[in-house]
Formats: C-alpha cells, sequence, structure tokens
C-alpha cells in the first residue's frame, strides 16, 4: 500500500517537456512492464481479504496514470517544446519560391487604364469574335477597303460575316450601340490578323481603344488627352506631333507620333534616326459611325485614338522583337516587375 502512494505522488508530480520524456512517462506509468503494471501483477500475493480494497487501489492508480498521459500528450502539443527534438531544423529558412510576375503586356495595359482613368475613363470590353457589322461596316468601312481582305483578317468557318476582330474599334460601336453619350471609355484587348509572323508583326498583338463623345468635344480635347497620356507614359519632356492620316471611321484623321523616347530625338535605329515614333491613330469619330449606332451626330461629337500594347511596351523597355512577347521565357518575363 505504501509503495502504490508512492507512485501516485510521483504521477501527480510528473511534468514533461518534450516527446521523448512523454515516452518515459509512458514507459514506467503505463506500459504493460510499467510499476503500476508491476502492481497488478503482485495481486496473486495479496491475502484474500484485502484482495478488494487492493484492486480497487490499483485500477485507481491506473486510471490517474491514463488521464495524467493524456494531459501530458495535450500539453506538448500547446507548448510545442519539442522543437529542438525534432529531426527537422525548423529555424532555417525556407527555399526561396519563384512567384510569378505580370506579364510585360499585362504590366502595360493595366499602366495605360490607369493613366485614362484619371482623367475619366472607365473600361468597356466586347467579343473577339466579330461580325462584319461591328468590325467593318458600321465604322464606315467601304465594301472594298482592302482590310475586309482575306489577307488581313481570320474568318470563322468561311462564313464572311464571322471573323476575329482585327482592330478593338469593334467595342466602339458596341458601347455606342447600347449607351447615350457622354461616353468616356478605353476598351482595351486582343485582336487578330492574317500576318506571317516577324520581329515587327504577329497574328495576335494587342490594343487599347479609346473614345469620348459629347456635346462640343473638338479636336483640342483628343490632343490635350493624348498629350498627357504620353508624358504621364514616356515622361514629362515628351513631344507630340499629329501627322493627318486617313481612318474610315474618323474624320479628320491623324497618327500620333512621340518624341523617340530612347534617343530622345538624337536619332537611332528604333526611330530610324528620324527622332520620332509613332504610337496611335486617331481622329474625330466620322459622323456616319455615330448615326449607324444611334447617336445624334447633330447634337454630339467625339474623338477615338487606337494604339497597340506591344508597341508601347517595345517603346517603354526598347524590346526589339514582337516574338518575345509570346514565347514565354522565363529569362524574358523575369525581367518585368513594373513600370
Ligand atoms: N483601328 C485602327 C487600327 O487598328 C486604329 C485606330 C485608328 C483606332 C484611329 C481609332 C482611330 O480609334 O481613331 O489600325
Amino acid at each position: 500500500m505504501s509503495s502504490i502512494d508512492k507512485i501516485k505522488k510521483e504521477i501527480i508530480a510528473a511534468t514533461c517537456a518534450n516527446s521523448d520524456q512523454l515516452e518515459a512517462y509512458r514507459v514506467r506509468f503505463i506500459s504493460k512492464k510499467s510499476v503500476v503494471g508491476e502492481l497488478f501483477s503482485q495481486m496473486r500475493d495479496v491475502p484474500a481479504a484485502e484482495k478488494k480494497a487492493y484492486g480497487q487501489k490499483i485500477n485507481e492508480l491506473k486510471n490517474l496514470a491514463q488521464d495524467k498521459f493524456q494531459e501530458l500528450i495535450k500539453s506538448i502539443d500547446n507548448h510545442h517544446t519539442d522543437v529542438e527534438q525534432a529531426p527537422y531544423d525548423l529555424t532555417l529558412p525556407s527555399t526561396k519560391g519563384a512567384p510569378g510576375s505580370l506579364h510585360p503586356i499585362t504590366i502595360t495595359r493595366n499602366r495605360i487604364i490607369e493613366i485614362f482613368e484619371k482623367v475619366g475613363f472607365n473600361v468597356s470590353d466586347g467579343p473577339e469574335i466579330e461580325d462584319d457589322w461591328h468590325n467593318f461596316t458600321a465604322l464606315n468601312f467601304p465594301p472594298n477597303h482592302p482590310a475586309r481582305e482575306m489577307q488581313d483578317t481570320f474568318f470563322i468557318e468561311k462564313n464572311p460575316d464571322i471573323a476575329l476582330r482585327t482592330h478593338t474599334s469593334s467595342v466602339q460601336i458596341r458601347v455606342m450601340e447600347n449607351q447615350q453619350p457622354p461616353i468616356r471609355t478605353l476598351c482595351p484587348g486582343r485582336v487578330f490578323r492574317n500576318e506571317a509572323i516577324s520581329a515587327r508583326a504577329h497574328c495576335i498583338f494587342h490594343q487599347v481603344e479609346g473614345f469620348y463623345i459629347n456635346e462640343n468635344v473638338s479636336f483640342v480635347d483628343l490632343k490635350q488627352t493624348l498629350f498627357h497620356f504620353a508624358k504621364e507614359m514616356f515622361g514629362k519632356d515628351t513631344k507630340v506631333r499629329y501627322r493627318p492620316s486617313y481612318f474610315p471611321f474618323t474624320e479628320p484623321s491623324a497618327e500620333i507620333d512621340i518624341s523617340c523616347n530612347i534617343c530622345k530625338g538624337d536619332g537611332c535605329n528604333i526611330c530610324k534616326y528620324t527622332g520620332w515614333v509613332e504610337i496611335a491613330g486617331s481622329g474625330m469619330i466620322d459622323p456616319n459611325v455615330l448615326d449607324n449606332c444611334g447617336i445624334d451626330s447633330e447634337k454630339y461629337t467625339g474623338f477615338a485614338f487606337g494604339m497597340g500594347i506591344e508597341r508601347i511596351a517595345m517603346l517603354k523597355w526598347e524590346i526589339n522583337d514582337l516574338r518575345l512577347f509570346t514565347e514565354n521565357d522565363i529569362r524574358f518575363l523575369e525581367q518585368f516587375k513594373s513600370l
């Protein structure tokens, strides 16, 4: 009986700081060969009259040892005090992950949107598979305009009415058909042309279209808006010039050049030694286009512009081959963290 009390005290006082000590406790008090187990095997030597009381005592002791064991397991889990006993060095720094970065086209698109959003533009979307109306007819393309011909456009399943859009100008039509002025929106997206792939041309690329329609919108608004964009995108010393041009959907039309941001106008092979690089087409939206979409051309005027995202990215980072954007070479892609 006295050794039972002694063991009882020992169990109550037991603590453990790690899994080795927990195992030592288990061996001493729980296992078959434990001191408690030993008391059970001494049962046969106990006089018959005392067997009952003895049995009760050692059963209580056994339960106490079990309860304490559960308690000790919990205390170890809670305190993680066995860190230093783990088979690993948990304090080592982890292996370096390889988080992705945004694609340079995405970074450029986001930056373009950010610049125009600050001056009141929102973002609109349209389908990449278009019909002739939205891609050409509503944009005032004359019936035999060369851009409609097979060498430029990917048509779907031999149906000449359905094609992959050749420009984001189609989204202008979709927006105008569904909204009344004032409209001030940007339409970024992927476009498709039946071109041989080279350093300067690709059959899939990206554009951002932008346009503003309201009462009394004039060419001055176009100039100021794009001037603002050029300075935000390429630096405050950037110069902008407008060259007369032709697009079916704008009248008058102009091509927008900026001073070459690489040679700062001195002449280099990017600007072909002219000091200027083209960044966008633009113009005042042709009244026919407004009428085609149910917008009153007597009341409203608007300007529009369209630029290639690849082109802006190439100028920004001095990238000289369009194909790099679609090859997914990690060595190329991981260079672009921000703009
Ligand atoms: N859609 C023309 C193209 O793909 C670019 C363009 C020019 C868009 C003039 C415009 C614009 O909105 O006004 O070449």
